[in-house]
């Protein structure tokens, strides 16, 4: 993006303390410094924008400040103050992607062979270094290997692949890393409190996401919605400019398609075609918010309480079980990639959509909408559910067990009938039944699942499913305790899975047919082929 932001200029941090993220680089940068241990070659990389020339600029600071080497540069003395305003003549920038050619190379080796004139080290920036030739590569190594004591190299580039190892194996390197938009963000508002002009949030998270990890493209196209306001940032105004679609349209993609209503899939693909949203931006924030659900699914803790779409994404979160959402991220992906492959976009876009419906599971989506049939005791005291016809609501048919271990209410088939979704699914799953009296249902949660202990949404759905088959108010409570190989449901089914499996190889080796083959034809089995049917 434009190299020509103000923003961006006007506020590229001067020291390691105003930089944003990249705490790795500095951490180790600063070690250094302070314990003058200065390596002779340093290489940057990482995509554009993220901070390579700016740490460059900030560690030839702190090389030469005339406080003496430190990692926080005074920024008021002649070498700083200089560095700032690119004119110190000791720090010498060459952009590579104006310079291949070996002559350039050779010219400024040439004339790091001087003692620097004003500074400590004479400092060579030498910016996209992928682009040179290779001649310009080779007239480099020597001098990379046993530089003169007073110079340093810190060479940057966003394509490290294209880099001799030669070359690598003679740099201490360092990886910068994509900003997260929460840090763009908060220096985006940074930004503006500075410049006094007034925003919406809502608009700088636009921007902060839109910028895709680049500091520099966030403040470039801050720059944009700038010039476009009329005094304030506002949100409605950033969107329109970035052509940003609103989230709400991906909400309901969503909550349609856990619905497996395909009509109403293709009813919110007409409205967005007539307000000529870019189907291909749509499935890319599609992708993005799947990746919200999936981690509102790990970390609910993690979505910030302000987060104005946090209720909507716990939702979700419920709605879809981990490995769903993992498909439909993949699918959407996908979708993207082939988007221009397809007859047009809007084709593309809804064969996408058309995609994770056909690949919806069965007992979810329009099926969930019927209940189940439930189970009733056989007699008190039984020690299974079965199957009965679908009880009237309001009758007290599933009665509380005695005594208070729950001996005599099988977990695996009451579960089978509550009919859960998501995290609630899962932390029944992986639980046992400890005790069930007097309105009270403890589980044992097996230790891997720790983390849905503290997952309350989970556990509140849990627990108003078994009040509602219980036609009473049941208190949940879980404990962490389940060993590993308790009867846990998810391990009978990982149980009858495996016994299937080795049923089914079994079955291959006793073949007639298979045997032959081995005996004969040398044929072998390839174990990890065989799937029970
Ligand atoms: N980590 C950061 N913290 C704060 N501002 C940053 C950071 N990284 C980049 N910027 C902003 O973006 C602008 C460009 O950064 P910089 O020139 O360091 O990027 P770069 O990684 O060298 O990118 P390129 O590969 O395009 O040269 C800076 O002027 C600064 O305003
Ligand atoms: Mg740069
Ligand atoms: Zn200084």
């Amino acid at each position: 993006m434009s190299a020509t932001s103000v923003l961006a200029r006007k506020w590229r941090p001067r020291n390691f303390a105003q930089l944003a993220g990249q705490e790795h680089v500095v951490q180790a940068l600063t070690n250094a410094l302070t314990q003058n241990r200065l390596h002779h070659a340093y290489l940057f990389t990482g995509t554009r924008g993220v901070g390579k020339t700016t740490i460059a600029r900030i560690f030839a600071k702190s090389l030469n400040c005339e406080t003496g080497v430190t990692a926080t540069p005074c920024g008021v003395c002649g070498a700083c103050t200089e560095i700032d305003s690119g004119r110190f003549v000791d720090l010498i920038e060459l952009d590579a992607a104006s310079n291949t050619q070996v002559d350039n190379m050779r010219e400024l080796l040439e004339s790091a062979l001087y003692a620097p004139t004003s500074g400590r080290f004479k400092v060579y920036i030498i910016d996209e270094v992928h682009m040179l030739s290779k001649s310009a590569f080779n007239a480099m190594l020597k001098t990379l290997e046993e530089p003169p004591s007073h110079v340093k190299f810190i060479l940057a580039t966003t394509d490290p692949q294209k880099i001799p190892v030669t070359v690598l194996s003679r740099c201490l390197q360092f990886n910068l890393k994509q900003l997260p938009p929460a840090l763009i963000l908060s220096r985006l508002q940074y930004v503006l409190g500075q410049e006094n002009i007034p925003f919406e949030n809502g608009a700088l998270n636009l921007v902060a996401r839109a910028a895709q990890g680049s500091m520099r493209d966030a403040l470039s196209l801050l720059d944009q919605a700038i010039a476009y306001s009329s005094g304030k940032v506002d949100e409605v105004l950033v969107r329109t400019m970035l052509g940003a679609i609103d989230q709400g349209y991906l909400f309901d993609l969503l909550q349609t398609l856990r619905a497996g209503d395909g009509a109403g899939l293709l009813r919110i693909a007409d409205d967005m075609a007539i307000r000529s949203l870019a189907f291909e931006a749509a499935l890319q924030d599609l992708a993005t918010l799947l990746h919200r659900v999936a981690l509102a699914q790990t970390i609910p803790q993690a979505i910030p309480d302000d987060e104005p779409e946090r209720l909507r994404l716990l939702e979700l979160a419920q709605q879809f079980t981990p490995e769903e959402i993992q498909l439909n991220y993949q699918i959407v992906i996908h979708g993207r990639n082939e988007i221009n492959l397809a007859p047009d976009e809007y084709a593309g876009f809804t064969m996408t959509l058309l995609r994770m419906l056909t690949f919806a599971p069965q007992n979810t989506g329009a099926d969930a909408a019927q209940p189940a049939p439930r189970a009733v005791p056989v007699a008190a005291g039984a020690s299974r559910l079965v199957a009965a016809e679908p009880v009237p609501a309001r009758q007290p048919a599933h009665a509380e067990q005695s005594p208070a271990t729950g001996a005599g209410l099988d977990w695996n088939t009451l579960l089978a009938q509550l009919n859960l979704q998501g995290m609630a699914r899962e932390l029944a799953k992986n639980s046992v039944l400890a005790s069930f009296a007097e309105g009270r249902i403890v589980l044992n949660l097996a230790p891997q699942h720790k983390h849905l202990q503290s997952n309350k949404i989970a556990q509140e759905k849990l627990q108003a499913a078994l009040s509602e088959y219980f036609v009473k108010p049941v208190r949940l409570v879980v404990e962490l305790g389940a060993t590993k190989d308790a009867a846990t449901p998810a391990a009978v089914e990982l149980h009858e899975k495996q016994t299937r499996q080795q049923q089914a190889e079994e079955a291959i080796k006793q073949d007639a047919f298979v045997r032959e083959a081995q005996t004969y034809l040398g044929a072998q089995v390839i174990e990890n082929s065989i799937r029970p049917v």
